[in-house]
């Protein structure tokens, strides 16, 4: 049974108890457990059905946690302080042996950005956390959805902001001399390579064995997903999320690709409920966030 509550104290008092704990980030919510307790990690795996050989993220609640668990190539260090806490997440070297990585040399770890998360961080130590869903389903960025989901398998929603981004961090493994980009997000490599002009980002062809979570299908609801391309929605068998104002059985109108960003993941879940046959998405504007819409939705057509 879900117990649901604003406290930080007992929500760490979960985690230490090797429970498992909900809690909202800047970017979708998380499902954690203790990065020390390596069979409460094992019991996130069936509860979302996710694959064994996809490892999670750690999040801490201090920048300074990331140098303490992961071993950082001084070339990174400014850059990490640059955009942490953030939606980032960076692949390093591991640098505590017990730490749950799924037999993985590095680990991913982040500093989320919303100040009530690093306080319960801080108190709860290292917190392994995917993305709150279903294996191969949308994220989950409302609170809603997450009862619908883990009422009777999880221990403790924490309540907090709601996420204010929308799709996950950006991942990016600086545990080698040449940066990579693995996952783009809202910080996007355009704003990466400023930097780190050094950075690669791979085709997706090469990126399977480099991040294991890459290889699986990902965010994407039970319906077909379409690029909307002008044609004429039917108001029973298509939705539609886009800058236009277009009436469809479920319709979002945003006004530019940060909105639709932080509406992507309920429109997919919300063309679900209304068991439509198409989603529509209209292309996002070409700007620095369309990168990651882009990846997110193409995701979404080829699942
Ligand atoms: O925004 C986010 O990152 C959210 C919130 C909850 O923080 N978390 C999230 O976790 O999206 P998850 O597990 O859904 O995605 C983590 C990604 C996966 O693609 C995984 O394969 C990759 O990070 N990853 C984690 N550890 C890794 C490692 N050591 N080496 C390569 N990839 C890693
Ligand atoms: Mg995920």
């Amino acid at each position: 049974m879900l117990e649901v509550s604003e406290d930080i104290e007992k929500a760490a008092y979960f985690i230490q108890k090797g429970k498992l704990v909900l809690f909202p980030t800047e970017t979708v919510y998380g499902l954690g457990a203790s990065s020390w307790n390596r069979n409460s990690c094992l019991k996130i795996y069936e509860v979302k059905k996710r694959p064994k050989d996809n490892p999670f993220i750690i999040h801490v609640g201090r920048v300074e946690d990331i140098f303490e668990l992961g071993i950082i190539n001084p070339k990174y260090e400014a850059f990490i302080y640059k955009f942490s806490p953030g939606p980032i997440s960076f692949i390093v070297e591991k640098r505590k042996e017990n730490l749950f990585s799924s037999n993985l040399p590095t680990i991913g770890i982040r500093v989320p950005s919303i100040f009530k998360i690093q306080d319960f961080l801080k108190l709860a130590g290292p917190v392994s956390a995917p993305s709150a869903n279903l294996s191969g389903k949308p994220s989950i960025t409302k609170r809603e959805y997450l009862f619908e989901t883990f009422q009777n398998t999880v221990d403790f929603l924490l309540l907090g902001e709601e996420p204010e981004i929308g799709i996950e961090s950006t991942v990016i493994d600086i545990s080698k001399d040449i940066p990579i980009l693995l996952r783009p997000g809202k910080i996007s490599s355009e704003e990466i390579k400023k930097i780190l002009p050094d950075l690669q980002v791979i085709s997706k062809k090469f990126l399977t064995p480099m991040s294991p979570g890459i290889k699986y299908k990902h965010y994407a609801p039970d319906c077909l997903v379409k690029w909307y391309e002008g044609e004429k929605l039917s108001i029973l068998e298509n939705s539609y999320l886009g800058f236009s104002n277009i009436p469809s059985a479920y319709s979002i109108q945003v006004k530019d690709n940060l909105e639709y960003m932080k509406n992507l993941y309920s429109f997919f879940i919300e063309s679900d409920k209304r068991k439509v046959k198409v989603a529509y998405c209209e292309k996002p504007i070409p700007d620095f966030f369309s990168e990651s819409l882009i990846n997110r939705i193409e995701k979404a057509i080829l699942k």
